[in-house]
């Protein structure tokens, strides 16, 4: 890599959700001094960057998306000078702590709010985004994303407010010089404390204009995001991640554009809305098509080569375990887990392992009182409602649920999986005694250190960070290959996909090169790849 380069190109990203990761104060939920407790371990397993899920003030309408207090921590999770200590703790490891920036819409108590709700001529009314009205009468028939109308009645001042989500996250007017300012001011704040980067959260809906129906890409979409990143970003060593629904590759290139002006790369999420039936929601489950899988990701990669950034990711808060998901959590869990591992971590982009991902953690299957998601409930109410199967929509929930993700991390065989001495605010996984960091640190044939080596493989080949890419046996209905070259470098990265012995078509390809990592021992036998089998080639030149 190059010496003007950028440091998270070869950086390998952790994301936490800090109500479910260590408790360390016996409350039953995650915290700040937990995470720190816990350092050790992440930096054996080498990662550079932590992105953490909101921490700070909340009335956890959301939560925690919904901030009242950028400049302070929520007491769930400790205080500012525990951050600090975070921070510095990190630091000691090489590890970067990324946050996570909710700028869209505060929450209904953030003190910018309790003022611009009390008149119109209060010096904070324009921070939020109002239309006069009468009580009944709505502005127009836009709907909030958590359902609902997206206008909001404040009968004191006689108008309504725009809100995209919940009527406790009031939407923040950036048309008000003001209003970023304020975020400028509170950015640099937090970069001064050293924080190492941010994850924006819906950056592509705060240039709404809600009187001609825009909220996701409005009009001055990069022109705001140009000034913010100017005014704070822009005077930092940064990493930078927008969350963008809505992002093709074209917009992409903008928000990733390699002269800095926006931000260092953005979370797209084509894939992950593959399984799911056309123009209907994520419950309404659909077969992975592969052939797009195989697509989607040969266009982000081609695309953003050179003149951009991907994120690379399968995981994350709001999305189930992806060894469940388009892995096999029984018989091959190690072997599925450890594919999709190097499936992703091969290509060009920035990856994020979301935690307990490097353990192979899989999905739950609870009853419906023990879920703690507000959408869990709200879709099951409204399917039996609208009278649903019970099982079916109980199967939708366990394949998606967000709560898949937020079950206590498995750190050993111990009463809740180490992760508590209280009762924990959502139940352990009951497999925790067989899946847990304990029993994985140390074996060398661990998912956990498959991990670490694509971590340690990033920064040791120049190959995996600036090699183009090349999409092999583009039709093969089992098989995930592609080549990646740089001048004096080539990998070949083999994945069989599914869980059958099948014939490997690439021996040739492969024949004069070295395995740099396999998910099984015995790679000698070139002519089949066994169930879920990942293999790396390399060699010298081109
Ligand atoms: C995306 C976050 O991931 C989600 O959890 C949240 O509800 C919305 N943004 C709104 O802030």
């Amino acid at each position: 890599m190059g010496s003007n380069e950028k440091w998270w190109k070869n950086a390998v990203v952790y994301q936490i959700y800090p109500r479910s990761f260590q408790d360390s104060d016996g409350d039953g939920i995650g915290d700040l001094r937990g995470i720190i407790q816990r350092m050790e371990y992440l930096g054996k397993l080498g990662i550079d960057a932590i992105w953490l899920s909101p921490v700070c003030k909340s009335p956890q309408a959301d939560n925690g998306y919904d901030i009242s207090d950028y400049q302070d921590i929520d007491p769930t999770f400790g205080t500012v000078e525990d951050m600090e200590a975070l921070i510095k703790e990190a630091g000691k490891y090489n590890i970067r702590i990324i946050m996570d920036l909710v700028l869209n819409h505060t929450s209904n108590q953030h003190r910018w709010f309790q003022e611009a709700r009390k008149s119109k001529d209060n010096p904070y009314h324009d921070f939020y985004v109002w239309r006069d009205g009468e009580e009944g009468v709505l502005p127009n028939d836009m709907r909030a994303i958590f359902g609902g109308s997206a206008w909001e009645w404040v009968p004191e001042i006689k108008q309504y407010y725009f809100h995209q989500f919940l009527p406790e996250q009031p939407d923040l007017n950036w048309e008000n010089p003001q209003v970023r300012k304020e975020i400028y001011d509170m950015i640099r704040w937090w970069m001064d404390k050293g924080v190492g980067g941010f994850r924006l959260d819906v950056i592509d809906q705060i240039a709404k204009e809600p009187d001609n129906k825009i909220t996701i890409n409005g009009p001055k979409l990069h022109e705001f995001i140009q000034e913010l990143s100017k005014e704070t970003f822009q005077k930092g060593d940064l990493i930078t991640v927008g969350e963008a629904w809505g992002a093709d590759p074209e917009r992409a290139k903008l928000y990733s554009n390699p002269d800095g002006s926006e931000f260092s790369m953005v979370f797209q999420f084509e894939h992950i809305g593959l399984d799911q039936q056309e123009g209907k929601d994520k419950w309404d489950l659909a077969p992975l098509p592969f052939l797009k899988l195989k697509q989607i990701f040969t266009r982000w990669q081609k695309e953003l080569h050179n003149c951009g950034w991907n994120s690379l990711f399968w995981n994350n808060h709001d999305l189930p375990r992806i060894v469940s998901r388009w892995g096999n959590d029984k018989e091959y869990r190690v072997e599925s887990a450890k594919m999709l591992a190097i499936l992703l971590h091969g290509m060009q982009g920035t990856p994020y392992i979301y935690q307990g991902e490097e353990l192979g953690m899989t999905n739950v299957q609870y009853e419906i009182e023990d879920y703690r998601d507000v959408e869990i409930h709200n879709v099951y109410k409204e399917r039996i409602e609208a009278g649903y199967d019970r099982d079916e929509v109980m199967h939708s929930i366990h394949v998606k649920g967000r709560d898949n993700a937020r079950t206590p991390m498995q750190w050993d065989d111990t009463e809740n999986a180490g992760f508590t001495i209280g009762t924990p605010w959502i139940k352990v996984n009951d497999n925790y005694k067989d899946i847990n960091a304990k029993s994985q640190v140390d074996n060398p044939n661990s998912i956990f250190n498959c991990y670490k080596t694509l971590i340690q493989l990033r920064k040791e080949y120049p190959v995996f960070v600036d090699g183009d890419f090349t999409l092999l046996l583009e039709n093969d209905e089992n098989i995930f290959a592609y080549r990646r070259q740089n001048t004096d470098q080539t990998i070949v990265i083999v994945c069989n996909f599914y869980g059958n012995t099948i014939d490997m078509p690439l021996a040739e390809e492969c024949k004069n090169m070295e395995i740099l990592l396999a998910n099984y021992d015995n790679t000698e036998d070139m002519s089949v790849l066994r169930p879920y089998e990942a293999r790396i080639y390399f060699s010298h030149g081109r």
